[in-house]
């Protein structure tokens, strides 16, 4: 078996996502921290195929197009677009992108469920467990809430048992238990390699991998009454992918190097099931399957209901896709769960990016511009060097080795730790040798010494932060002066101080401009408005007050400058030539008043005489038809239907009229 350090072949894939929602930084995050590794790979000089792609059958997506009135073949093609533009706005370097209803997936699907039949792996049997009709699906045992109720529709279920297809996964359990034994690091990290072993321990069970209570999928051979199960469907992909069993393809040159990218959530698909399978298949298990944390938002679980869903286009056209990119791989341990915040968004943004590694490259090339008219000093200027510049030298090889074998262990974020730490190194050392006394005191030699050793640190750092940026690389190579691409770079044939040709720097645009934190401030109470003045036009009610933000905050004692009362409606009179109002009189216990309030088509008199409402009773007085009305009385609206709605706030009929509220 071969090791993570295999570097003939590296295969790497994200999950596929299901179409039946918008792209989220649940799905970014993936993709990017994929992207950085095979970005990384192909460097180094490895033969590189990265997938990614969609999972287009089974009920969730059936029933989103339902929801939406389409065929699910038309949700599909509709929703893979998103896909695939945002993984061009983030510039995401697949290889391949697969969907599950491509006749070349659904091929390999049928070879693998024919086999696992023909070799007795698959068998036909009785599926039993508790149906929810309405949501036609089997809830699982740990999911049954009290009383056999459906957790989603909380209606009763019903026992149901129906032919299905099963999966042998329990013949498998040694098997996998030898192979985890043997490849300790065959999951990553290693809580979770713990996790499944202690599954594969407790027993498995066999698996049912068909369906009869569903239409969108994958027949099963020669019995099309059902469909694949969408999971086994979905986890072939990986194999479809590269021309499963097609001699010679890249199954063959790549397979054996596959390593899997998942989320925590779908790590027994990936680390018990599909191995189970392909060792039924007789096919080599995954190298590796690391299993990442998840994102909560400011210190929530995201949903579509709290509106708190962070939109993966939003903030690469706000921060900008690579320091969205650069944050999401480094903020957070990879393999922890992480909380996503744009204030901490920002504060990255300005330290790392606009301090350090901006401010790196601009101070250097305006030095070198000042001092030598643009002109980087010949590498024989390397030649006058002391402690300090060897000392920063060896810290740059040192870089490269010890993020090569971050990336190789999937520390994705370490390895921008020890990137941060080279350019910090740069800074330091230019605070240190101050070049601009060189210049001064006319110690020419030396002044080219620093200036050199400083552009190779930054000709390095460019290929260095390629991967996890890389358009910022490719403006760092441009800026530096250099030629072709820096994508073209490749980690074995760097060499310090081996840049043949005369160099003349073109110093740019500043790569990250810092983030004013106030005006940040401002721009993002508005933006945050715009979105839940939008989240509840999408519900059908008005923005709440307290979660917009529209209103701005009061203090307590603007509040207290509200004099709200209880009050009892006396009587409720029409007013001619205005359908919608009423003249309300009311009795606020130490004197009667009345107000005009255009309720009528709400409420019939009959339903208002009696009631204890809350009127603002310190607003202005002003004339409706002639009648004053001297306060307003409070009440939530809606719309329901396209229809308007409201609700008058009343109190219990005992409380005592002219009560204050507060
Ligand atoms: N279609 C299956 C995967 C099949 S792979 C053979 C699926 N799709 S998914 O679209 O629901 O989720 C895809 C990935 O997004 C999962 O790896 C999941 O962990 C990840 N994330 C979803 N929400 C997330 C966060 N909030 N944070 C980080 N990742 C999250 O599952």
């Amino acid at each position: 078996m071969m090791t993570g350090k295999n570097r003939d072949g590296f295969y790497l894939t994200t999950p596929i996502y299901y179409v039946n929602d918008v792209p989220h930084i649940g799905h970014a995050y993936t993709t990017i921290a994929c992207d950085a590794l095979a970005r990384w790979h192909r460097m180094r000089g490895d033969v590189t195929y990265f997938l990614t792609g969609v999972d287009e059958h089974g009920q969730k997506i059936q029933q989103a197009a339902e929801r939406r009135g389409m065929t699910p073949i038309e949700l599909c093609d509709e929703v893979v677009v998103n896909f695939k533009k945002l993984w061009d706005v983030l510039e995401i370097s697949t290889d391949d992108f697969i969907r599950t209803t491509e006749d070349r997936h659904i091929e390999v699907v049928r070879h693998f469920f024919k086999t696992l039949v023909e070799r007795g792996d698959i068998y036909k049997g009785l599926y039993e467990g508790w149906y929810c009709v309405p949501c036609e699906t089997y809830v699982p045992d740990g999911q049954i809430a009290d009383g056999n109720i459906c957790p989603d529709c909380k209606r009763p279920l019903t026992k149901m048992s129906e032919e299905s297809y099963f999966f042998r996964l329990s013949k498998y359990q040694d098997d996998l238990i030898k192979h985890y034994e043997q490849h300790q690091d065959a999951i990553m990290p290693r809580a979770r390699y713990n996790e499944v072993m202690s599954f594969i321990r407790g027993g498995l069970q066999d698996l049912s991998v068909s369906r009869t209570t569903l239409k969108w999928g994958i027949p099963v051979p020669g019995d099309e009454r059902h469909v694949i199960y969408v999971w086994l469907d979905a986890l072939i992909n990986y194999i479809s992918a590269v021309n499963y069993p097609v001699p010679g393809g890249r199954w063959e040159t790549h397979w054996p190097n596959v390593r899997h990218m998942v989320g925590k959530d779908i790590i027994r698909f990936h680390a018990v099931i599909w191995p189970a399978i392909l060792i039924a298949m007789g096919v080599n298990v995954p190298l590796r399957v690391f299993a990442h944390g998840w994102w909560t938002v400011e210190g929530e679980k995201m949903s579509k209901s709290k509106g708190n869903v962070v939109d993966p286009f939003e903030m690469a056209a706000i921060y900008g896709k690579d320091a969205f990119r650069y944050f999401l791989l480094r903020e957070v341990p990879f393999g922890n769960d992480g909380d996503f915040s744009e204030l901490g968004m920002v504060q990255r943004i300005n330290s790392d990016l606009a301090n350090d590694l901006g401010n790196l490259l601009n101070r250097t090339l305006q030095m070198i511009e000042k001092y030598r008219d643009g002109q980087i000093p010949g590498d024989s200027s390397l030649d006058g060097r002391n402690d300090v510049d060897e000392s920063l030298r060896a810290l740059a090889g040192k870089t490269l080795a010890d993020m090569d074998g971050e990336m190789d262990d999937f520390a994705v974020d370490s390895s921008l730790k020890t990137f941060m730490a080279l350019i910090r190194a740069g800074n330091k050392y230019i605070d240190e040798t101050q070049p601009w006394k060189l210049g001064r005191e006319g110690s020419g030699g030396r002044l080219d010494t620093v200036l050199r050793t400083l552009w190779e640190i930054l000709r390095l750092s460019a290929i260095l932060v390629y991967p996890y940026m890389p358009s910022t690389a490719g403006k760092m190579w441009a800026q530096l002066g250099l030629d072709g691409e820096v994508s073209e770079a490749r980690h074995s044939t760097w060499q310090w101080g081996k840049t043949s040709r005369e160099i003349k720097v073109n110093r740019g645009d500043v790569l990250f401009p810092r983030i004013d934190l106030a005006e940040w401030k401002k721009e993002k109470v508005s933006r945050d408005a715009a979105r839940m003045a939008a989240l509840s036009l999408e519900k059908g009610t008005p923005a709440g007050v307290s979660e917009s933000g529209k209103f701005g905050q009061i203090s307590i004692d603007d509040f207290k400058r509200l004099e709200i009362r209880v009050a009892r409606i006396e009587a409720a009179e029409t007013v001619e030539r205005a359908d919608k109002l009423y003249k309300l009189h009311l009795d606020l216990g130490f004197e009667r008043r009345v107000i005009v309030s255009s309720i009528r088509e709400f409420y019939k008199p009959e339903d208002l005489v009696g009631k204890k409402i809350l009127v603002l009773c310190n607003l202005k007085p002003a004339k409706f038809r002639g009648i004053e009305s001297r306060g307003m009385l409070l009440a939530a609206e809606t719309t329901r239907d396209g229809r308007e709605l409201i609700s008058l706030a009343v109190v219990d009929d005992d409380f005592p009229a002219g009560s204050l509220v507060s």
